[in-house]
């Protein structure tokens, strides 16, 4: 099928609000593998859908209000108080970072604290979490690049993270097909791996090999989608971690939460 055809089915993909603000480059590189095994239009139109549903719009409580929260941030310049308020509300907003509400002081006083002051964060298909700047232990002036495959997230994102206190960019592109190329002190990927690998399976291993940062943190989910807690689940990513980093020459920190199972991975230090 031509370019032009991928990209008219791709148009029709966004017509649905729900996915109009994903980045292109997914949409167009799902419309073709659906080409390849679908009947007709209808069914690659559906079919890719129902995989951006699962990759992202599953996440997010329906159309956020970026200007709303922008107005807010801007309005609480100088009061760290307000500031973590408007900033907790925006994150309910979002699966993956309201499960982090609860602990959110204590997830990066433990996760970050032996590498603070941190310098250099580069957030990976980082939905809200940004927005829980005010809580990670950074140095001052630090650098935050952040990604995800929302554009309007990320129009959202270049604005709010000067307002969080970091030289901050950030930009949508999609992360199953390409790893940026920012050097960072820093990378987070959490609970990113499971939901890239339903669209790439070499994705994970590719972000662990290529992310160019010396620590890497990454999490997986402890909880299914419907926030109930899944036994199976703890035993089931610890061993696709241990997959991922077979072989290599990595220390790995393992840290356990309720909602979340965290692996800090030292690229530069052999493990002892
Ligand atoms: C489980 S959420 C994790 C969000 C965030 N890292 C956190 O833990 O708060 C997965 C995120 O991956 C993003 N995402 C899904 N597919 C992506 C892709 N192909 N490229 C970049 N980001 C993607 C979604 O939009 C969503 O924000």
């Amino acid at each position: 099928m031509s370019d032009d055809a991928v990209q008219a089915l791709a148009i029709q993909v966004q017509r649905n609000a729900k996915y109009a603000h994903i980045a292109p480059e997914l949409i167009e590189r799902l419309v073709r593998e659906e080409i390849a095994i679908r009947r007709n239009a209808k069914e690659v139109v559906k079919n890719t859908r129902r995989r951006l549903h699962q990759a992202g719009a599953v996440y997010m409580a329906g159309a956020p209000p970026y200007s709303h929260w922008l107005a807010d941030l801007r309005a609480a310049q100088g009061d760290r108080e307000r500031l973590e308020a408007v900033c907790r509300t925006a994150m309910a907003a979002h699966q993956s970072s309201r499960e982090r509400l609860p602990l959110l002081a204590r997830f990066y006083h433990e996760v970050l604290g032996d590498l603070a002051p941190v310098a250099s964060v580069l957030d990976l298909a980082c939905g809200l979490n940004p927005l829980a700047i005010p809580w990670m232990p950074l140095a001052p002036g630090a650098r935050y690049a952040a990604c995800d495959v929302y554009t309007d997230l990320a129009a959202f994102l270049q604005e709010a993270l000067p307002l969080l206190g970091v030289e901050g960019t950030a930009e949508a592109l999609d992360l199953s097909a390409r790893t940026p190329d920012t050097v960072a002190g820093v990378a987070l990927l959490l609970k990113t791996i499971p939901c890239l690998e339903q669209l790439d399976r070499s994705a994970g291993v590719r972000l662990l090999h290529e992310v160019r940062a010396r620590h890497l943190v990454v999490s997986f989910p402890m909880q299914s989608l419907g926030g109930r807690r899944d036994r199976g689940m703890p035993a089931h990513y610890r061993a696709r971690f241990a997959e991922l980093v077979q072989d290599q020459p990595w220390a790995v920190t393992e840290h356990v939460y309720e909602s979340e199972l965290v692996f800090v991975i030292d690229k530069g230090k052999v493990p002892g």
